[in-house]
């Protein structure tokens, strides 16, 4: 072996060791692929020690400069792997071949007696996964280039269809795709708010067995959704990232940060990872949306800070109206610091917003602290009334009605 490779091999480990020790647990044939698979032969672009580090290694962007591929995170990877649960002898189909890399592992996963296919929709990255598939010695798996919206009829049907780019909607041809028992595992976008579902039919819907937070680069082509950012203020100093067609009035928006805000402080308080499903609590508001804060605009005082440090808050817009969790620190340490949450609101109903996001937050304090959520995706008007009136949050897409439902947490991890 050559000191490169050995020194990927060690790089290897090093990331298999992170991995568990941050995740607490790592499968083991997910950790088997992925300690055989080079990631770095995938992503030829960068050094090896960026190939392992913790991030995703962005390989593609367009005219703009936005990220259109990348080797997601090596934790994503590895979570999603763990939610879909690929067995020997599995036929695979992945949307989003990207690098490559995730469809060696799913090859490696399968074995012999299986079968992977994997579509991506760009033709540069489509030739660039091949060229890096066969490298390694997985010539193969069958990259098709193409709108994996469509899914892959010739060689369905599929007992796991990973998705790895976010995807706004559940087209009817995975669902057709699906093997019965099999099960599709993607991010889906309710609301602008993530997760990554792994899905199973029942009877006629399909069901979440788990759900984990994390993000994507957005689906293109048939499946893709134009999200609406509206930026406000001089910096801009707020951008509302508005999900699913809720209307807006641009022109009256634009002068809500003529006045000062005003606060409503909510007596929560709790460590910076206290928030778990709070988003999803708060999408049930009208006008939900996610907010992002210009931090330029926070330090020179025009606006208070968003819940995150990274300047990501949640919000809700009413006419010329915006409001925003804000957060103050209480206590703790720079590494756990204890955040007090509040609600900052604009404009001329800014206050009233601000006060209904602050209940908001006291109810999911008091109600759904701990809850887990459940996702189900009904054919397009089939969600049943019991269901409906039991739900967090229904939303309606083109192809389902998804349902959010809320439950206790179970001590026991679903996969
Ligand atoms: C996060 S990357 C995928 C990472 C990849 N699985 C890997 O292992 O490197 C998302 C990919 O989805 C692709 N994509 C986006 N929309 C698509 C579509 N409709 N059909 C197929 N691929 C799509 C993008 O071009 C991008 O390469």
């Amino acid at each position: 072996m050559d000191e490169s490779n050995k020194e990927a091999e060690a790089l290897r480990a090093e990331m298999l060791d992170r991995l568990r020790r941050i995740q607490g647990h790592l499968a083991e044939d997910v950790a088997g692929a992925m300690s055989v698979v080079p990631r770095h032969v995938f992503v030829p672009q960068v050094s090896l020690e960026r190939a392992y580090g913790a991030g995703p290694v962005v390989t593609h962007r367009d005219e703009q400069g936005v990220a259109i591929s990348s080797a997601s995170a090596a934790g994503t990877v590895a979570g999603m792997l763990e939610q879909a649960q690929v067995r020997p002898g599995h036929r695979v189909l992945e949307i989003g071949s990207g690098t490559g890399y995730n469809a060696a592992l799913l090859a490696h996963l399968v074995g012999p007696s299986g079968a992977v296919t994997t579509i991506e929709y760009d033709t540069r990255v489509a030739d660039a996964a091949r060229h890096a598939l066969s490298a390694y010695g997985a010539e193969h798996v069958n990259v098709i280039t193409g709108d994996g919206t469509l899914g892959s009829v010739e060689d369905a049907p599929f007992d796991r269809i990973l998705v790895t780019a976010g995807a706004w909607d559940i087209p009817s041809a995975w669902r057709d795709q699906l093997a019965p028992g099999g099960r599709l595992v993607l991010p889906l976008r309710l609301r602008g708010l993530t997760r990554v579902a792994a899905f199973e039919r029942d009877g006629q819907a399909l069901r979440s067995l788990s759900v984990a937070e994390d993000g994507f680069i957005p689906m293109q082509g048939i499946g893709a959704v134009a999200e609406q950012n509206v930026s406000i203020g001089p910096g801009p100093d707020l951008t509302l990232r508005v999900d699913d067609g809720q209307p807006m009035d641009y022109a009256a928006l634009a002068q809500a940060l003529d006045r000062a805000p005003s606060i409503v402080w909510t007596g929560v308080s709790a460590p910076w990872a206290w928030t778990e499903n709070l988003d999803f609590w708060l999408a049930t508001l009208p006008g939900f949306c996610r907010i992002f804060v210009d931090q330029d605009a926070v330090a020179a005082g025009r606006v208070p800070r968003p819940k995150d440090s990274w300047g990501g808050s949640w919000g809700v817009f009413s006419g010329g109206s915006v409001a925003y969790l804000t957060a103050r620190r209480t206590g703790g340490s720079d590494d756990m610091p204890m955040l007090e949450a509040g609600a900052c609101g604009f404009g001329p109903d800014g206050t009233k917003l601000a006060r209904a996001l602050a209940d908001r937050v006291t109810s999911w304090k008091r109600e759904a602290d701990g809850i887990e959520i459940t996702i189900e995706a009904w054919p397009k008007g089939d969600l049943p009334a019991d269901h409906e009136a039991g739900a967090l949050l229904v939303v309606d897409k083109a192809e389902n009605t998804f349902a959010v439902q809320i439950s206790e947490r179970t001590a026991s991890v679903k996969a």
